[in-house]
Order: C-alpha cells, then structure tokens, then sequence
C-alpha cells in the first residue's frame, strides 16, 4: 500500500478563511480520516507547511491547532521562498488577502508549483486574466475555490433539476445576507475582517459575491447573457480590529439581475445590513412550471405542481393558510462532507492522478468579470452584456 505524500504550502492561513475552512476543516480533516483513498494500493496524503508573516500565530496553528486536530504538529515558516523552494512542496494554495494574490500567485508560479487559492483571483478581469494565463503559460495546475457547488442544497436543486422536478425553470431569486456587527456599539464585536468594508483594500459586496453567483448561476442554471446591478455603502463608518473607527467605502449591500442565455431570470438581493427572517443565512428559490425549490445551506423544500395552495388576497383577515406547511424536505439520504474539503480533495487527485479539474483560474476570472460589470452597470445605471471569456 502507497501513501503518496503532497506537500502544500498553505500562505494566508491565519486569516479566517484559511483557518476554518482550509486548514482545520480540509487539510487537517483530510489527515484526520487517513487521507484521500485512491484504491486498495494507493492513497494521498496532503502535508502542509504554513506561512505566513507572524511566527505566533503561525506556531499557535501548526502546534496547538494541529496538535488537537490530528494528534501531532506540522511546518510552519515565515520564509516562504524557503518554503517554495522545497521540491517536495508540489502545490501553493492562497488565501490571504484578494490584492496580495497576485504577488503571491507570481512567486509559486516562477518555483513551478500547481496554484489553487481563494476567490476572487483579482479584483479586475484583466487582472485575474493574466494570472490565469501565467499559470496556463508556465503549464501549471491551477484552481479556484468554487465552494458553494459542493453545498448539500445546491447538490439537492441540481438533483431536482436532474429529475425533471421543476420542469421549465422560470426564475431564480437569491437572498443572500446577515448583520455585521459595525464595532460602533458596545458588546457588539465586528464579525468579519475590516478590509471587506475598504474598497482600496479590495472590499465589496459585489466583488466578494458576485464571482459566487457567478459559478452557482452558470454551473446550475446556464450562462448568463447580461446584467443589471445596483449597489450601495449602507453604513459608511464602522470599527476595524483595532477598535478604531474608519470610513466604510466598498458597497456593503448589492442587489443585482441575472438574465441567462435562455431567458431565465435570476435575482440576487446581498446584504450585510441586514437581519434575517428566513431559513438560512443564503435562500435560493428556483421556480419552475411544475415545481418549486427554495434551498438553504444544507437543506431544500419542495413543492409540486399538484401541492401548490390557492391564496386570496384579503388583508381584512388573518391569512388562513400556513404557507410553510405546504413543502416537503429534500432527504438527506447521504452524508454531505465539508463543501471545501470536497474541492480540495478534487484538487489533490487532479495534481496527482491528472484527473479533470475544470474549476480553473480562467474560470475564477469570470466570477471576476460579473464583478466587474456590476460595478459597471451600477455606475453607468443601464444593462450590461456578459462577452464570453
Ligand atoms: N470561498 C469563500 O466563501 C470565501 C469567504 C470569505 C473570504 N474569501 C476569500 O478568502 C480570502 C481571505 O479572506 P478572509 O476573510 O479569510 O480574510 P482575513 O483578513 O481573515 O485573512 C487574510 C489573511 O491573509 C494574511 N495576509 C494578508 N497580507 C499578507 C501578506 N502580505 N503575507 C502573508 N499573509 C498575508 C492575513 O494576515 C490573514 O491571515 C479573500 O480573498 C476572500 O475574498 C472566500
């Protein structure tokens, strides 16, 4: 039996991102269940090294972290040259932040290393084109952290879809938000990190989101043809980590219409200004001729032509029909893993076994693009077409 050892210099990793959901929930989970089994004879086994600038912090995830997770430390350097000029390192994997990726991306592709990192790529398309073409050029491996793909209720809806469940699909509406805390009020710690409120520090709803809905969009419903976008700076000032007050200049709120190549329209409301009274922090509502879906994160509820309640609309009364009772749960008749965990997975059998990888960089820079022409048509207030890429 072979266990084939891949080294991963894992940058950024003491960021929020890179600790809960790539160290801890993938890399370290991963040598939690004995690696990724490829057959009887053979299985990958991811061995990280951590780098970043602070040693402490860096210590304190690949000792006392590690130690917990998988019962024994690994690497960890502040000298990342050191650590992509170690041939054993086959892959560099990016999450600091999005306008320090670049440089990053520029140095593991010069030590020949297969790239994988955080979205978005850039923050313009001709930006993460080119980085998308340097890693292409050099004839690099390379991905793009597509996480919500592998989300139970998005693999539901593309199950239903499968099934015929919605017959024509119609629309598509997505409500996509939560309150972050603003630091203002007393007890009332920020939640996110206070570069994501700073557009010159690459911040933005429409930025952060609109390369997800780019994929989910695509790979779910088809591709989209054009665009209108509106988005907005709800709450201009807010604290940052070290409690002093700065001006929020990214747009913290962004409302957006998809319309796809086959006239499907899908609406996007995202928000961190607001507070939620639906099921899930994200609802997708996918409304078809013969059935309806409205996911969450984890779960879906459907309901069928033949289930579907006939309202009046009479204010004058209570409303006699309980509207949530009408709705079945899609079963959980598998057992989901960690979306993340699922692609980082995908990503190590494709640098190993040259499987097909198709969630590239070029890829990555269309989430970008959408982006992009958001913010185009939010300034300009008119409708965007989407050139292919
Ligand atoms: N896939 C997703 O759902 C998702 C969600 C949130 C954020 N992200 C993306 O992940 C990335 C990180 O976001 P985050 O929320 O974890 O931010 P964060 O600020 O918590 O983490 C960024 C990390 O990068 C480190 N860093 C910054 N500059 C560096 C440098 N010059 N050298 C080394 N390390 C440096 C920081 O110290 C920090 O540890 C962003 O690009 C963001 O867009 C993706």
């Amino acid at each position: 039996m072979e266990v084939r050892k891949i080294g991963i210099v894992m940058n950024g990793v003491t960021g929020r991102m890179g600790t809960n959901q790539h160290l801890i929930r993938s890399i370290l989970a991963i040598m939690k269940q004995g690696g990724v089994k490829i057959s009887d004879s053979l299985t990958l086994m991811p061995e990280p090294i951590l780098t970043g600038r602070s040693e402490s912090k860096l210590r304190h995830l690949a000792e006392d972290v590690a130690l917990k997770e998988i019962g024994r430390t690994v690497a960890y350097t502040v000298n990342l040259d050191h650590a992509l000029g170690d041939a054993e390192n086959k892959i560099f994997f990016d999450a600091s932040g999005t306008l320090q990726r670049a440089g990053f991306v520029e140095k593991a592709v010069k030590a020949k290393k297969a790239i994988y990192c955080e979205k978005p790529t850039a923050t313009v398309t001709q930006e993460a084109l080119r980085l998308a073409k340097l890693v292409e050029d050099a004839g690099l491996k390379n991905g793009v952290v597509q996480d919500k793909l592998w989300l139970p209720s998005f693999r539901k809806i593309a199950m239903l879809k499968e099934l015929g469940f919605f017959g024509k699909i119609l629309s598509v509406r997505g409500e996509f938000g939560y309150w972050v805390f603003t630091g203002m009020d007393r007890d009332q710690p920020i939640q996110r990190p206070s570069w994501n409120y700073r557009a010159e520090d690459g911040g933005g709803m429409m930025i952060d989101m609109f390369c997800h809905w780019q994929y989910v969009i695509t790979n779910l419903f088809g591709p989209i043809k054009s665009l209108v976008a509106y988005g907005n700076t709800d709450i201009d000032e807010r604290r940052a980590e070290d409690g002093q007050p700065y001006k929020a200049t990214a747009d913290d709120s962004a409302y957006a219409i998809f319309l796809l190549e086959d006239g499907t329209v899908c609406q996007f409301n995202s928000s961190w200004c607001t507070r939620v009274r639906r099921d899930d922090l994200l609802t997708i509502q996918v409304d078809g001729i013969k059935g309806t879906a409205v996911a969450g994160l984890r779960e879906a509820w459907v309901q069928g032509a033949a289930e579907t309640p006939k309202p009046v609309w009479n204010p004058d009364i209570a409303q006699p029909i309980d509207f949530y009772k009408g709705w079945q749960p899609v079963p959980n008749n598998i057992t989901y893993d960690n979306a993340f965990k699922i692609q980082w997975e995908l990503f190590l059998r494709h640098v190993a076994l040259d499987e097909p990888f198709r969630w590239t960089l070029r890829e990555g820079a269309k989430g970008v693009q959408l982006a992009e022409l958001g913010m185009q048509s939010w300034k300009e207030k008119r409708w965007i077409d989407v050139p292919a890429l």
